[in-house]
Formats: C-alpha cells, structure tokens, sequence
C-alpha cells in the first residue's frame, strides 16, 4: 500500500517536472503588417528585441532636449494604425533621410510590434491585459 502511494507521488512528481511549463496569461496578439501583408503574433522574443532597437536607435534622438532637431516621442504618440502608418508610409523625415538605414527590415518590423503593443489606443478597461 505505502509503495503504491510513494509510486504515484513519484510519477505526479516526474509528471509536473516534465510537462512545459505554464503559457503566460491571456490570449497572444496579432498585429497586421500592412508591409509584408501579413499578420504578426506579438510575441516576446520580438518585443523585447523591438524595445531594445527603440531604445538605441530611435530614442536616440527622439529624447527630450535633444540636438538632432526631433521631437519627444513615446509608445504613445500614435495609435496602433498611427504606428502601422509611421513603417508602412516612411513618409516621416527621419526615414526619408537615412537615419533607419542602420536598421534591418526584420529590426523595423520588431520596433513596430512594439510600438503597436504600447500604442495610445492598446489600454482597454474591459481586459485583462490592460492589469498591468
Ligand atoms: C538621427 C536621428 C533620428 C533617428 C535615429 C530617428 N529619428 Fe525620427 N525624426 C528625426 C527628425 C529630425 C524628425 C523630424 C522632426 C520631427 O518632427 O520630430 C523625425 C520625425 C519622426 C516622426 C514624426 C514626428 C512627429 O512628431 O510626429 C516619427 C513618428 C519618427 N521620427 C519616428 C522614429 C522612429 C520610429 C525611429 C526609429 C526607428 C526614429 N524616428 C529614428 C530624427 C530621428
């Protein structure tokens, strides 16, 4: 009887350790890409590569008091379209001229996903994601 009992706590015990391990909260997020014309899972890995991209390259500039002429930007100076629009149209001057050549298109794309989470318009009172 004891074995028994020690076997399957053995086993529950084996079974916890080897299954994966629990998918974050909430449902995963996609954002259509008006560039490649297709859709895009918002997931981690090219969040947090686009956060960092944002970070060093067009926070850069884009800070406040800055000497390159660029206005303060945040997540939320544009909506998500607003933000689709800013990668897909590059009519903004900074993408006319040159100063997103040092990024790759697959770097853009991950600065987009980014911005598109954090954007004016992403806070929703009516989900959970919205928690913190
Ligand atoms: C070398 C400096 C520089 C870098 C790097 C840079 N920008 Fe700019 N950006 C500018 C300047 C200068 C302007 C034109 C002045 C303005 O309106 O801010 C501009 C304009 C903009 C505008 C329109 C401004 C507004 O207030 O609506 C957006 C949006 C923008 N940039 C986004 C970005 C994004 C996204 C990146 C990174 C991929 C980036 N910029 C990287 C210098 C830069």
């Amino acid at each position: 009887m004891k074995k028994r009992v020690v076997f399957l706590m053995a086993t529950g015990a084996l079974f916890l350790f080897l299954s994966p391990p629990p998918a974050p909260a909430g449902e995963t997020v996609y954002r259509f890409d008006p560039v490649t014309q297709s859709s895009r899972a918002l997931v981690f890995a090219n969040l947090w590569s686009g956060y960092k991209s944002y970070r060093a390259n067009c926070k850069s500039c884009h800070q406040r008091g800055n000497d390159q002429g660029a206005s303060f930007l945040t997540e939320d100076s544009r909506t998500m379209r607003g933000w689709n629009n800013v990668f897909f149209k590059k009519s903004v001057r900074c993408a006319k001229n040159g100063s997103w050549d040092g990024l790759s298109q697959e770097e853009l794309r991950n600065i987009n996903d980014y911005l598109y989470s954090k954007a004016y318009d992403t806070w929703n009172p009516n989900n959970a994601r919205s928690c913190g």
